[in-house]
C-alpha cells in the first residue's frame, strides 16, 4: 500500500471498528479514512469523538445490504481498498433472530465483493479487500488442539455460520475472479467501547450494579482473549504486510474458563470498587446455557508470528485492569448505550434462564 490511498472501513463505529479506525487515522495521515456504519444498536459515534475532526477522516452512515448505496459509496470515493468489519457479531442474538446475521454478514459482504470487483476489475494492482473474521468459523474444540489456518470449517452457531459463508464468499471472488483478498480469523476480543452483550462488559457492569452475573451452563467454557488494540495493530499489520490471497488467525495465547474470568473479574472489582472480598463472587447465578454452546476456542497464529512479526502486548491481567478502569471512568458512555432497548434485549435474553 502506497502512502495516499482511500481507504473504506465497515463497521468503525464498532467496538473493534472504532480501534481501527483511529489507529489508521492517527498512524496515517496521508490515507483518507472513510467509515461506513449503519449505526446499529451496537454502531456509536461517541467511540470516535477523539478523531472526528480529523480531516483524513470521514463519516458516511450506510446500510452495506443496501446495494445501490454501496455502489454509490465506491463511486464517490473510489477506494483503493476496503476492511470489512461491519457484521451482526452476538451469537445470542443470532439465535433468538438470525435473519439479520444472513442479510448484512452474507449479503452486506457480497454487496461490497461486487463493488470492489466492479471499481477494480481493470486495475487490481495495489488493490486490497481486506475481510475480518472470527475463529469461530473453525467450530469447537475439545479438551486439546489449537485451531489454523488449515482447520476445516465447522460453524455451529448461525452467527459464526453467517460468517463462514461471507468467508467462503471472499475466497471465492479471489480464486475465482482474482480479486485481492485477505481474511483474517480472530479470537474473542475485549477491551473499551464493547457494547455491554458480551461477557466481559456484561459481567464489569453487573457487578457494578450489583445485578446477578448470568454463567451459562457451569462456566467451564473456554476462551482465547485478545485485547482490542492488539487485534487492531495485528490488522494493520496483516493490511500492509500480509500476503494476497492468505488466511492469518490471530489470538491471545491466553485461555480461560469463563467461570475463572468471572471470578477474577470479581476480585478486581472489588478492590477498585472498595467491597470487601468476595462480595461480587455472590452476585454469580449459573444460568441455562446457551443453545448449541461451543466448548473451547483456542488459535494457532504462529504464521502471523513468524511471516510478520506480530506479537500482543498487554499481559491479560493489565488489558482487565486497562479494560474496568475504562468502564468504570466512562459512565456517559456506559448510560448512553444500556438506555433504549438494552433493557428490553436483557430482559428477552435473561428472564427465564
Ligand atoms: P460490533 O457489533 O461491536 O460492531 C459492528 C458494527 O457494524 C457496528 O458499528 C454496526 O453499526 C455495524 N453494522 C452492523 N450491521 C451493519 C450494516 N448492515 N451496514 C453497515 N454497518 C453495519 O462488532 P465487533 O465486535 O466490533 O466486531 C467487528 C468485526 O470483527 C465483525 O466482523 C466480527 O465478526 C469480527 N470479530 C469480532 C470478534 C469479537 O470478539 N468481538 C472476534 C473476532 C472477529
Ligand atoms: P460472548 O462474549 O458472547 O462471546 P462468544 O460467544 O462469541 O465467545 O461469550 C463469551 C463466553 O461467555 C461464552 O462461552 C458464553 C459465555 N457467556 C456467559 O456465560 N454469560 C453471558 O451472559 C454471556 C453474554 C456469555
Amino acid at each position: 500500500m502506497g502512502t495516499s490511498k482511500t481507504l473504506l472501513i465497515t463497521g468503525g463505529a464498532g467496538f473493534i471498528g472504532s480501534h481501527v479506525v483511529r489507529r489508521f487515522v492517527r498512524g496515517y495521515p496521508g490515507y483518507r479514512i472513510v467509515n461506513a456504519d449503519k449505526l446499529t444498536y451496537a454502531g456509536n459515534l461517541e467511540n470516535l469523538t477523539d478523531i472526528e475532526n480529523y480531516p483524513n477522516y470521514a463519516f458516511e452512515r450506510a446500510d452495506i445490504v443496501n446495494k445501490p448505496r454501496v455502489t454509490e459509496l465506491f463511486r464517490k470515493y473510489d477506494f483503493d481498498a476496503v476492511i470489512h468489519l461491519a457484521a451482526e457479531s452476538h451469537v445470542d442474538r443470532s439465535i433468538s433472530s438470525p435473519d439479520d446475521f444472513v442479510f448484512t454478514n452474507i449479503v452486506g459482504t457480497v454487496n461490497l465483493l461486487n463493488a470492489a470487483l466492479a471499481t477494480w476489475k481493470d486495475r487490481p494492482a495495489g488493490k486490497l479487500f481486506y475481510h475480518i473474521s472470527t475463529d469461530e468459523v473453525y467450530g469447537s474444540l475439545g479438551d486439546e488442539g489449537l485451531f489454523t489456518e488449515d482447520s476445516p470449517y465447522d460453524p455451529k452457531s448461525p452467527y459464526s455460520a453467517s460468517k463462514a459463508a461471507s468467508d467462503h464468499m471472499v475466497r471465492a471472488y479471489g480464486h475465482t475472479f482474482g480479486l485481492p483478498v485477505i481474511i483474517s480469523n480472530c479470537s474473542n476480543n475485549y477491551g473499551p467501547n464493547q457494547f455491554p452483550e458480551k461477557l466481559i462488559p456484561l459481567v464489569i457492569n453487573n457487578i457494578r450494579n450489583n445485578r446477578p452475573i448470568p454463567v451459562y451452563g457451569r462456566g467451564e467454557n473456554v476462551r482465547d482473549w485478545l485485547y482490542v488494540e492488539d487485534h487492531a495493530a495485528a490488522i494493520d499489520l496483516i493490511f500492509h504486510g500480509g500476503k494476497e490471497g492468505t488466511t492469518y488467525n490471530i489470538g491471545g495465547n491466553n485461555e480461560w474458563k469463563n467461570i475463572d474470568l468471572i471470578l477474577l473479574l470479581c476480585s478486581i472489582l472489588d478492590r477498585k470498587l472498595g467491597r470487601p472480598s468476595g462480595a461480587s463472587e455472590k452476585l454469580i447465578t449459573f444460568v441455562k446455557d446457551r443453545p448449541g454452546h461451543d466448548l473451547r476456542y483456542a488459535i494457532d497464529c504462529s504464521r502471523l508470528r513468524s511471516e510478520l512479526g506480530w506479537k500482543p502486548i498487554p499481559d491479560f491481567a493489565e488489558g482487565l485492569e486497562k479494560t474496568v478502569d475504562w468502564y468504570l471512568s466512562n459512565d456517559k458512555w456506559l448510560a448512553g448505550v444500556i438506555s433504549g432497548d438494552y433493557e428490553k434485549y436483557y430482559e428477552k435474553m435473561y428472564s427465564g434462564r
